[in-house]
């Protein structure tokens, strides 16, 4: 496929990752979960006991971090970190560090730079409005808290999680807050995206709807 660009954006647990993941296989496209940079450069700064409401400190510590995708894995100054970015302190912490301007700078360089000479579905928040805006093609994917939060909860349980699915969902609903006010960049549908609630859908369906539309 010729250099094809695909936002994916939506709030936290929409789907979005495991439905891009399915498409850009289908597809025979790269895929880059950007919500796994910001993850990283949340995770880097809890190793190192950086405060993330020290915007100073964090934006020095994003600018001496390294972050790659390669072969389905995510590199942190070359340690892959699958896992490690996944945990609910992360996930706690890690709007705070993305709603920091000159980290999604940072971030939003090596987005386009993926994406300058490659065919690509991105799934984030500020895809499809702001790294992307003239993507070929960009959904916005919605579902109730709850059912959001049910599948975080399957997916963390398989990790070991051993907290509350209260827990997860007052997380989810606390993170949509601070990604949709934050003042650069928030998470917005973008104009012209396609909106998919998915809802009591399962994957197959929701696969089908954004390949009918590429198609
Ligand atoms: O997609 P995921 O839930 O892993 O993203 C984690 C966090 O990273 C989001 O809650 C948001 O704060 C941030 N993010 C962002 N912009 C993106 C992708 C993720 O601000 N493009």
């Amino acid at each position: 496929m010729e250099n094809i660009i695909i936002a994916v954006d939506g709030p936290a647990g929409a789907g979005k990752s495991t439905i891009a993941k399915i498409i850009a296989k289908r597809l025979n496209i790269n895929y880059i979960d950007t919500g796994a940079m910001y993850r990283a450069v949340t995770l880097k700064c809890l190793q190192n006991n950086v405060d993330v409401k020290d915007e100073n400190a964090v934006i020095e510590m994003a600018k001496k971090t390294s972050i790659d995708f390669r072969d389905n894995n995510i590199y942190l100054d070359s340690k892959i970190v699958n896992d490690e970015i996944r945990t609910l302190e992360v996930s706690k912490n890690v709007s705070d560090v993305a709603k920091i301007k000159e980290v999604r700078y940072l971030m939003v360089d090596l987005q386009r730079e993926i994406g300058k000479n490659n065919a690509v579905i991105l799934d984030g928040r500020d895809i499809g409005s702001y790294v992307f805006p003239n993507a070929d093609y960009k959904f916005f994917l919605v579902a109730t808290p709850e059912e959001r939060g049910k599948r975080r909860y399957i997916e963390l349980k398989e990790k070991g999680y051993d907290g509350t699915l209260e827990d997860i969902i007052n997380d989810i609903i606390r993170r949509d807050e601070i990604d949709s006010n934050r003042e650069f960049a928030p998470l917005v549908k973008a104009e012209g995206a396609i909106e998919i609630d998915t809802t009591g859908k399962d994957i197959d369906q929701v696969v089908d709807l954004v390949l009918q539309k590429i198609k």
